[in-house]
């Protein structure tokens, strides 16, 4: 007999639960520096445009799927198609997702463990601005130190996600998801006072077009599936804890408009102070880790500063941390009726073991031939593995499950459950039949170089 269910004790909870797994590093660490990368604010305009209309509405598909099976991502897919296999290996495909997502993700998760701890021990002081970023490649370059970060960023998550949905996943991302916000708002407030405010603020929204490439548009549509933590079924795990009378597309717009805010606010306040000190806006992965503290350093107040950025990309990697570990875990409690504590503690063993690795990357530890046989590092072999391939295979075929296959008769009655906005089911459905499942095939086709729009648009 299935266990009775348990269910977000509030609006407010899920809302923030959803927001959290959605402001992440994608959004703290990922999204300023493909923005530089693209020429600012047109990419900032389609990144919004994807979000809304190719996001949003997927993001809806995954909720309702979820709700009406009240089952994790596996349970929902076999349960609705009657166990047809193809349809379970699309639940698989978003628990393998997660679980290799989880096995990266702590490790840059922890580097920010390590730079709360170095910005409270202010580690700056009386170093060079050459020598303060140089910390970052010794300590990717220190194995012994980030498996111990990794692990300790793995642990944290996983006595999260033990206590449950609404004592753990609920109650945690009330509490770090609020002051994630709070201490975005007084950090923007403060880059208000930067000399560069100015010159970060247009750089974010000013749209350049000279800059801008047809493949940044693919770029912004995989950056909104990353962020809004689609495909690969995070959201079909956190559906299946709503109740009937939620309203699920008013969720996603406020969710999906959040985001936005918090995104922007982020990039503003990056851009903003690296302006400041005259550093380019394109300055790659080590933005954040490399260039960042050496800003903070030279500011006033740096301790704070320093200390309080690190803590906000550390709580908003816990919140993105947390959906993936229970995606795995939800699982194994449906599929194979094991407890909790149980089901938690398997995931997060096997997250931190398949991620040493990923954290052993950069030196010659384990798998020292990697680079040279798979031509990148293991830590980016899986990486694009999941962005790649993993998460736009699995968004796909959730749109085309839900668009094509799935009775139009369940999928109008969920759609209408709980939601005033019951004018917005047709222009939905056309878009989750067509204009998501074209998106996607594009974006694959793209990254995985069989076509290249840039060629094909010039
Ligand atoms: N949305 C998170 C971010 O932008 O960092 C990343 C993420 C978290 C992706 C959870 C997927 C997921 F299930």
């Amino acid at each position: 007999m299935q266990k009775q269910r348990e269910h977000w004790g509030s609006r407010l909870g899920f809302i923030l639960a959803a927001l959290g797994s959605a402001v992440g590093l994608g959004t703290m660490w990922k999204f300023p520096y493909v923005t530089g990368q693209n020429g600012g604010g047109l990419f900032v305009l389609m990144y919004v445009f994807c979000t809304f209309f190719i996001g949003v509405p997927l993001f809806v598909a995954e909720l309702l799927l979820g709700r009406k099976a009240q089952r994790g991502v596996v349970g929902t897919f076999s349960l609705l198609s009657n166990n047809s296999v193809i349809w379970k290996t699309a639940g698989w495909l978003g628990v393998a997702s997660s679980f290799l997502i989880m096995s990266f993700y702590s490790v840059v998760a922890g580097w920010s463990l390590n730079y709360v701890f170095l910005s409270l021990n202010q580690f700056y002081l009386n170093r060079s601005a050459q020598e303060i970023s140089h910390v970052f490649d010794v300590l990717a370059a220190s194995g012994d130190i980030t498996i111990f970060w990794h692990l300790l960023f793995t642990a944290i998550t996983a006595a999260m996600v033990y206590r449950g949905v609404r004592q753990g996943i609920e109650y945690w991302n009330k509490v770090m998801t609020s002051t994630l916000v709070i201490l975005l708002i007084v950090l923007c407030i403060y880059s208000v006072t930067l000399s560069g405010f100015w010159q970060g603020f247009d750089f974010v929204f000013y749209p350049d077009l000279s800059k801008f490439k047809a493949s940044s548009a693919l770029e912004a549509l995989g950056l909104a599936f990353f962020t809004l933590s689609l495909g690969q079924g995070v959201m079909i795990t956190y559906g299946s804890y709503m109740r009937r009378e939620d309203d699920i597309p008013k969720t996603a717009g406020i969710v999906g408009s959040m985001l936005i805010v918090v995104s922007m606010m982020a990039a503003i306040l990056i851009f903003s102070s690296i302006f400041t000190f005259g550093f380019g806006p394109q300055e790659g992965p080590g933005l954040v880790f490399k260039t960042l503290p050496v800003v903070f350093a030279q500011l006033p107040g740096a301790l704070f500063i320093s200390t309080s950025f690190f803590f906000l990309l550390v709580f908003a990697a816990l919140t993105s941390a947390m959906p993936l570990v229970e995606v795995v875990s939800a699982n194994f409690m449906d599929l194979y009726g094991w407890s909790r504590h149980k089901a938690v503690l398997v995931t997060a063993v096997g997250c931190f073991s398949f991620g040493i690795p990923s954290a052993l990357s950069s030196t010659d530890i384990v798998f020292a031939n990697w680079r040279q046989i798979y031509g990148k590092s293991f830590f980016d072999t899986i990486n694009d593995l999941v962005s790649i391939w993993l998460l736009p295979i699995g968004g796909l075929m959730i749109s085309i499950y839900i668009g094509w296959f799935l009775s139009r008769e369940v999928v109008y009655e969920e759609f209408h459950a709980g939601t005033r906005l019951g004018y917005l089911w047709r222009p939905w459905l056309f878009f989750m039949r067509w204009v998501v499942p074209v998106g996607i095939i594009l974006i694959i086709l793209q990254t995985s170089s069989v076509i290249d729009v840039n060629h094909l648009f010039s």
